[in-house]
């Protein structure tokens, strides 16, 4: 399934090494504002290029926009965009054909939709395909910039590094500070100490993980719908979807199961303008609908699996066994690359249920 999303739906197209990926969207209402430039900028987020601790491939993903654009707006039809692959490699994926990368998509995928299938630099799973997400997301900003919502997602972790001292910051603070160092995290502390990381954890041939938090404010009290459709089960649908993603909490998550309920519970309080929480242990969701505090998810992105030391795997076809060393160009921490992904693909999440909702006209 390529597509997501019901009254706005984004469908997701091409491969890592074809020549190009992109979305088209349905449900744009006529006269959206695109901002062009503003798209662009969410996917040179994404782009390794000028990142030292990125893999080397030079993508510059810049932004063609095929149809549905007509003097800065949405025209009412299906919008469609891509870019085009560009410094394409195949050669290193050769050995790859029938010997599948430990922790990749390789083996299932090759088990399932046969040789011939192109999963040359991951095909369809490659992280490439996050490019129509951030296309998409960004879009769905615009939809969004009349209610108020704003989403900032920054790295919270990497390996053993966590963040420390930004519970009470501001989204625009939270944005500000993410954005002055390399793996976009408004410690400048632990950003020093987890770039470190990253390069040791080359240096030996290895990778890391971490986890991405996503801050939204400015959700209208009872955005999302009952039950199948709640807001958490419609943004971990999403998020699950970004390549490398195990495991997506909302509030305080897993460790909700060891507080009791006067711990965890939220006291409402009139602030003399509107019912908000004293503690926001709920991550702003009751119910499946928001409750107008701030949303807070958290997204754990596995350690990269394209490692550069030698593996164990079977060759498919002799089914003898392999010491299989991956070459080709990887990236040693997906984690700084999936901020901008997570932080667009919520914002496409809300706006697509703000229009189901009646939030949007
Ligand atoms: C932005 C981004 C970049 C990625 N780059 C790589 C990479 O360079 N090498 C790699 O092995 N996996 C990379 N991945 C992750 C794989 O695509 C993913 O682990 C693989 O498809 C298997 O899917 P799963 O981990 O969700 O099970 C990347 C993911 C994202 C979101």
């Amino acid at each position: 399934m390529m597509s997501l999303g019901q009254r706005l739906q984004m469908t997701v197209f091409g491969t890592s090494h074809g020549p190009e990926v992109g979305v088209e969207i349905v449900g744009l209402p006529a006269g959206c504002p695109i901002d062009v430039e503003a798209i662009q900028r969410q996917l040179d987020r994404r782009r390794p290029v000028g990142r030292r601790l990125a893999t080397k491939r030079q993508e510059e993903d810049q932004l063609q926009v095929d149809r549905g654009l007509v003097d800065g707006r949405s025209d009412g039809g299906p919008f469609r965009a891509h870019v085009d692959n560009e410094d394409v490699r195949r050669q290193p994926y050769d050995p790859l054909r029938n010997v599948p990368r430990p922790g990749h998509a390789d083996f299932p995928a090759r088990v399932r939709y046969g040789p011939d299938a192109d999963l040359s630099g991951g095909g369809i799973f490659s992280g490439r395909m996050t490019v129509g997400l951030v296309i998409a997301g960004a879009i769905a900003r615009g939809l969004l910039a009349s209610t108020g919502v704003d989403v900032v997602a920054f790295t919270r972790s990497i390996g053993p590094v966590e963040v420390e001292g930004v519970a009470d910051l501001s989204l625009s603070e939270l944005r500000a500070r993410a954005a002055t160092n390399e793996v976009e995290t408004p410690d400048g502390g632990a950003a020093s100490r987890m770039e470190e990381a990253i390069r040791a954890a080359r240096r030996e041939g290895d990778s890391l993980g971490g986890v991405v938090e996503v801050h939204a404010d400015g959700l209208p009290v009872g955005l999302g719908e009952p039950f199948f459709d709640s807001l958490e089960s419609t943004l971990a649908h999403a998020y699950f979807s970004i390549p490398a993603v195990k495991a997506v909490e909302f509030g305080e998550g897993f460790r909700a199961a060891r507080l009791r309920g006067s711990e965890h519970n939220d006291e409402f309080v009139w602030d003399g303008n509107r019912v908000r929480t004293r503690t926001n242990h709920a991550g702003g969701i009751l119910g499946g609908l928001a409750t107008g505090m701030p949303l807070v998810a958290r997204l754990a992105v596995k350690p990269t699996s394209s490692i550069a030391r030698p593996q164990r795997s079977v060759d498919l076809v002799s089914h003898a066994a392999v010491d299989l060393t991956v070459t080709g160009r990887h990236d040693p921490c997906i984690v700084p690359r999936a901020v901008g992904v997570a932080e667009n693909l919520t914002a496409f999440v809300l706006a697509d249920l703000a229009l189901r909702g009646g939030f949007l006209a």
